[in-house]
């Protein structure tokens, strides 16, 4: 039986930019199930017609050489539009009715998809209960909700608390797209599918973990959004502390949805939080760009943090002691997502090159992007130098080791989603502890007299950062990757 995705806020970015290509690449590899349809809701009159050669001419543009005419033919004749306002009950029942006559076969899955403005979330998830259209009766339902979910701890309560009105915990899939990226379901290969990096991850081996999601984009025409949400909102809440959770879980019982929620979450348990603003200065650093206040929505003495870099502590026996440093800001040195985990040094430094501060010992480089791939940096013995030593690499890399083209994020998970594997969305317990980590950072940060320090952009972020780093005996890896 084919599904139907049925998309609300279909008229948006991320529709035409992800959603679809994403939807088509699918349909390409033969692996979106046959015959599957797409209909696309939001409140613009479009025709069936008109919103086909919309999404024709972007997902030429987006998908670039992976662009075919004859598949995307065939494929676009299965994408339907139907316009509706999200607030309006009469549109639900039409829409409903519409769902029923394309389809066709008894039983159909639906999977619903909110990529609208957050603030429709909960009456879009209220109105589909009211139309009956959440319940599996006649075949499966789920719901994909983008983030952010929530604002804070309280809001995503709220939410999950309505959306499980209408749904059980086991319809909802809350997306975080950096959990579809090819490199981060590595991470649990790299560390699950191996042997030999398990017995030293851990408190006996590692010195600490930098995770950086650095952006070389400014907030652009996204000040109105950015500037109401800041750098935790937007980055730490969901995709640095899923990072987080994946570099620092133990092994599940199995590769199911279940088992690896659990122990992420385990992981988020035992965070450590900042709760009194004391803890917090000296646990954090922010900053803002210079010249955000200039930028398009945003207010000209806006305190919101673009840069923000936390120490986290988990007090488990795996890692207690062992500091996991989080980065991430706009209008950086370059675009980079990179996990350093730094290992300790060897007990006894026998070569007098060695005396050098805990950086200097091993590094295991994980680059997520736009660098795909894995360095392993160890010392070895530079030749006729005496006892010189060198940090050298095992260098492994994506692009050299297979062939063709990474698929996008949003590729993996509509495809889960359509088969109903949750592993890769966040549960509502993770959410809501993914809140409240940084639920009491924004409170002491809006508490302090001071504005964010100002950094140039193009930097690492402002200086205090780089100072709070090297205070605690250690350096940012302040590096841009070598694509090539
Ligand atoms: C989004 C944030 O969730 O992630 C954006 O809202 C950010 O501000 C983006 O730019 C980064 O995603 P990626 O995949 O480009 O690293």
């Amino acid at each position: 039986m084919p599904p139907t995705i049925v998309i609300f806020g279909a008229s948006g970015d991320l529709t035409s930019r992800k959603l679809i290509p994403a939807l088509f690449q699918l349909e390409r590899k033969e692996r979106l199930p046959a015959g599957t349809q797409i209909v696309g809701v939001s409140r613009t009159e479009f025709s069936h017609e008109e919103f086909r050669n919309k999404l024709t001419e972007s997902t030429k543009k987006f998908a670039g050489d992976r662009y075919d005419e004859e598949t995307w033919q065939n494929f676009v004749s299965r994408i339907y539009y139907h316009p509706g306002d999200i607030m309006k009950s009469e549109d639900y029942t039409s829409l409903a009715k519409f769902l029923e006559e394309i389809e066709t076969e008894p039983g159909s899955a639906r999977l619903y998809y909110l990529s609208t403005a957050p603030r429709f979330y909960e009456p879009a998830v209220a109105e589909l209960g009211k139309a009956g259209m959440a319940t599996e009766e006649h075949g499966e339902r789920r719901i994909v909700i983008e983030k952010p979910f929530g604002t804070d701890l309280e809001t995503a309560k709220k939410l999950n608390a309505e959306v499980l009105k209408v749904f059980d915990e086991d319809q909802v899939y809350r997306i975080d797209h950096y959990l579809g990226k090819e490199t981060v379901l590595n991470l649990l290969v790299l560390r699950f599918g191996n042997s030999i990096f398990e017995p030293i991850w851990n408190r006996q081996y590692v010195d600490h973990v930098q995770i950086t999601v650095a952006e070389e984009v400014s907030v652009g025409r996204r000040g109105g959004y950015y500037d109401t949400s800041g750098v935790l909102r937007d980055m730490f809440q969901n995709h640095l502390l899923q990072l987080m959770t994946i570099m620092a879980m133990e092994c599940p019982s199995e590769y199911s949805a279940k088992p690896v929620r659990d122990e992420k979450v385990k992981v988020l348990q035992s965070v450590r939080a900042l709760t009194e603003p004391e803890e917090v200065r000296a646990n954090t650093v922010r900053g803002q760009y210079q010249g955000y206040l200039d930028e398009e929505g945003v207010p000209n003495d806006s305190q919101t943090a673009t840069f923000a870099a936390l120490k986290l502590g988990i007090e488990n026996w795996r890692w207690q002691g062992v500091p996991f440093y989080l980065r991430s800001g706009k209008a950086m040195s370059c675009r980079t997502t990179q996990i350093v985990v730094q290992f300790r040094q060897p007990p006894l430094l026998l070569f007098s090159g060695m005396k050098k501060p805990v950086c200097d010992a091993n590094r295991l480089v994980i680059q997520i992007q736009p660098a795909e791939g894995i360095q392993l940096q160890f010392n070895t013995k530079v030749p006729d130098a005496g006892m010189r030593l060198k940090m050298t690499n095992f260098d492994f890399r994506f692009e050299r080791e297979y062939r063709g083209v990474m698929p996008e994020a949003y590729e993996r998970l509509l495809l889960d989603a359509l088969r109903g594997d949750a592993s890769l969305f966040a549960r509502r317990d993770e959410v809501e502890l993914a809140w409240s980590i940084v639920d009491p950072i924004m409170s002491a940060w809006e508490s302090f007299d001071e504005a964010p320090p100002k950094y140039e952009v193009g930097y690492w972020g402002p200086d205090q950062s780089n100072e709070w780093m090297r205070k605690q005996g250690c350096d940012w890896f302040d590096v841009c990757p070598v694509l090539h």
